[in-house]
């Protein structure tokens, strides 16, 4: 059987991004396999998806975690132990809203995977998409990036662009990219993968 890399993804949400990697990944030529889906929202809509294909989830309430006085890091060293015990090679963040302290991201240096919604350097944050609309770019997109302590700055790793249709509101545009999001993650974790295992 091919040797398979095994991924953690972390989600806070619906899970749209972690449906296509979990739907990748059945194909038993694919280079990866999903061993668990964590969430810092007990209430996120793909944790049901996930167990529906038997992935084991797990929740790690990050407002438990506020009386600490290093509360982000504590709550990161949570997520590292839950994440250690599956043996995980690659963590695919897919609308995780949390951001990483430096303790976890130099732990797991060049393992984390993000997709943000715009084509990086540009619309960093949040709101990349209104903020794409606001600026009257006539093209943006979708990044996938291994991620580094600064948001939204880690080395990219594959970019889809999108243009934008003078009608298009934020929904519309939001739409229009996540569609180029579900076909750029699979083939980013496919090609990250790929190099692992290769060497
Ligand atoms: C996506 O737009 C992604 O770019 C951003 O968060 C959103 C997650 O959507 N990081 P989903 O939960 O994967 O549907």
């Amino acid at each position: 059987m091919l040797n398979k890399v095994k991924v953690a993804i972390l989600i806070s949400g619906r899970g749209s991004n972690m449906q296509k990697l979990i739907e990748a990944c059945e194909n038993p030529d694919f280079p990866a396999e999903i061993i668990v889906v964590g969430s810092n929202n007990l209430n996120a809509l793909g944790l049901e998806y996930a167990k529906s294909k038997s992935i084991k989830t797990f929740v790690l309430d990050h407002k438990n975690f506020s009386n600490y006085q290093n509360s982000r890091e504590e709550f990161d060293k949570a997520l590292h132990q839950e994440i250690t015990k599956h043996n995980v090679e690659i963590i695919c963040l897919a609308g995780f809203m949390r951001l990483l302290s430096k303790w976890f991201v130099d732990k797991w240096h060049n393992k984390i995977i993000n997709i943000h919604p715009s084509l990086l350097p540009d619309f960093k944050g949040a709101n990349a998409v209104e903020d794409a609309l606001k600026a009257g770019a006539k093209i943006s997109g979708c990044t996938t990036h291994f991620v580094s302590l600064e948001m939204d700055a880690g080395p990219i790793i594959m970019q889809s662009q999108v243009l934008i249709d003078k009608n298009d509101d934020k929904d519309i545009l939001s739409q229009k990219i996540l569609a180029q999001e579900h076909e750029i993650y699979p083939l980013t974790l496919k090609k990250v993968c790929t190099k692992i295992l290769e060497n």
